[in-house]
């Protein structure tokens, strides 16, 4: 291992989370069902039929969280709210109670000296709204302005940080297309809209998020990966292009002002009724609303191979062959990061960025003396914090760094078969054992760098 890195003097370090996967208390105080609260009761969708009913109990154990983050020395932390139960039916009457529990979370996490960075939608939508057609319909965007509004209305005052969503591609496909997360569904015309109505969302809410909460940052995380081919063949080539498209470009083009790529507008413009130029020019303008950051979810590179039609995507994925996986079946590659945050900064010239998942699966528990020697999640973290280190050398402006996730949690359809946790969390107890990467981490935070 290398010694001496220093990070910049006003670096942030952080740990994330988000709601569904840490609350429980699924039906606690007014709260509104989710549509991962329906996914996951309906037989069949979840490894092992887990749910997050209970999760980490984080819904009444918040405080201990927030002294053991305090421990840690982390100084910020990333953290999701739950849309239902502000808006339990998805429209108003406010439920004040859910309001009230995240304020009290934002009190204690300021008290420790610990700065909240509010993700307002990671993947729990009420129900309710999915009734009413979900993110394929342009309503659920108006929904969700409301929404923002009274968040960033009541917490706006101390909360200075704001992610409007997390991983559009992830809630769009994977919900609509693949069918593998909430809401379940398998329509590409549904998913394509739902793309475009979150972008939407996020472009309405980030001024009515300003305006109520004066000085706020504003951003929107992506999960955004490296593609590159299988081989040096032109059709591989132009695979690898295309999932870049897909997964990356096709979020960060429009949301930087340059309207949906051309490459593959054919395959988009089939599932808009009025066609791209119709598509709203106003749309494309809200959609490019000026942020202050952008968040990135960096995990793992694809290897792309295709012989097919180009615009039959997603192209083919291999997995990398001899490298190391996680248990997720990742593989771990450090330069991806490096590499991501040079072309992001290079392309885009975006003026702050954050890495706000970064982080691994392995399942290594206690030993004899209670003691979680997670030797790979150091190394992973180590390696990818050197891979973000040389991008900053390089003058990429690279604010913070929110490893996923601060605990063990209900990894969605994997459920509690993943674990990614600093913290291990003994489900059955909800007793809580910081793993030596914990330790290590809060090393690195103390010494901003190792
Ligand atoms: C990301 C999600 C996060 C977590 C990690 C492993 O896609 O944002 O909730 O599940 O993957």
């Amino acid at each position: 291992m290398t010694t001496s890195i220093q990070f910049p003097q006003d670096f942030v370090w952080g740990t994330a989370t988000s709601s569904y996967q840490i609350e429980g208390a699924w039906q606690a105080d007014g709260k509104g069902e989710s549509i991962w609260d329906r996914f996951t009761h309906s037989p069949g969708n979840i490894k092992n039929g887990d749910t997050g009913d209970v999760a980490c109990d984080h819904y009444h154990r918040w405080s201990e969280d927030v002294r053991l983050m305090a421990e840690l020395g982390v100084q910020a932390y990333r953290f999701s709210i739950a849309w239902p139960r502000i808006l339990p039916d998805g429209r108003s009457p406010l439920n004040q109670a859910g309001l009230d529990f995240y304020s009290r979370l934002v009190d204690d996490l300021l008290a420790a000296g610990i700065v909240p960075y509010v993700t307002l939608y990671h993947w729990d939508m009420p129900q309710a709204l999915e009734d009413a057609g979900g993110w394929p319909v342009r309503a659920t965007a108006e929904a969700f302005v409301e929404y923002a509004d009274a968040v960033s209305r009541h917490l706006g005052d101390r909360v200075k940080n704001w992610i409007t969503l997390n991983e559009p591609w992830v809630s769009a496909f994977m919900g609509y297309e693949m069918g593998v997360h909430a809401p379940g569904r398998r329509e590409t015309a549904a998913a394509v809209r739902a793309a475009h109505h979150l972008l939407l969302a996020h472009g309405w809410s980030v001024p009515v998020i300003r305006q109520n909460s004066p000085d706020a940052k504003v951003g929107i995380t992506l999960n955004l990966t490296v593609a590159q081919p299988a081989s040096a063949g032109e059709a591989d080539r132009r695979a690898a292009q295309h999932l870049d498209g897909y997964i990356n470009r096709w979020f960060l083009d429009p949301l930087y002002g340059r309207s949906y790529p051309e490459d593959l507008s054919a395959r988009f413009e089939q599932h808009f009724p009025q066609g791209l130029d119709h598509l709203l020019i106003g749309d494309l303008s809200a959609i490019a609303a000026p942020t202050d950051f952008l968040g990135v979810n960096y995990y793992t590179r694809f290897i792309v191979r295709d012989e097919k039609a180009a615009d039959n995507l997603p192209p083919e994925v291999i997995p990398a062959p001899k490298e190391e996986h996680t248990e997720m079946g990742w593989e771990v590659y450090p330069e991806g990061l490096y590499i991501l945050l040079s072309k992001l900064y290079g392309e885009y010239r975006i003026p702050s960025i954050y890495v706000t998942e970064n982080g691994c699966s392995y399942s290594d528990g206690p030993d004899e003396n209670g003691r979680v020697r997670d030797a790979r999640r150091l190394s992973y973290l180590h390696d990818h914090f050197q891979a973000a280190h040389r991008a900053i050398q390089e003058g990429v402006p690279l604010s913070g760094y929110f490893v996923w996730s601060f605990m063990d949690n209900f990894e969605w359809a994997e459920g509690y078969s993943q674990r990614f946790g600093l913290v291990w969390v003994e489900y059955q107890t909800q007793k809580r054992i910081l793993k030596d990467s914990a330790l290590w981490y809060k090393d690195v935070i103390a010494h901003n760098g190792f």
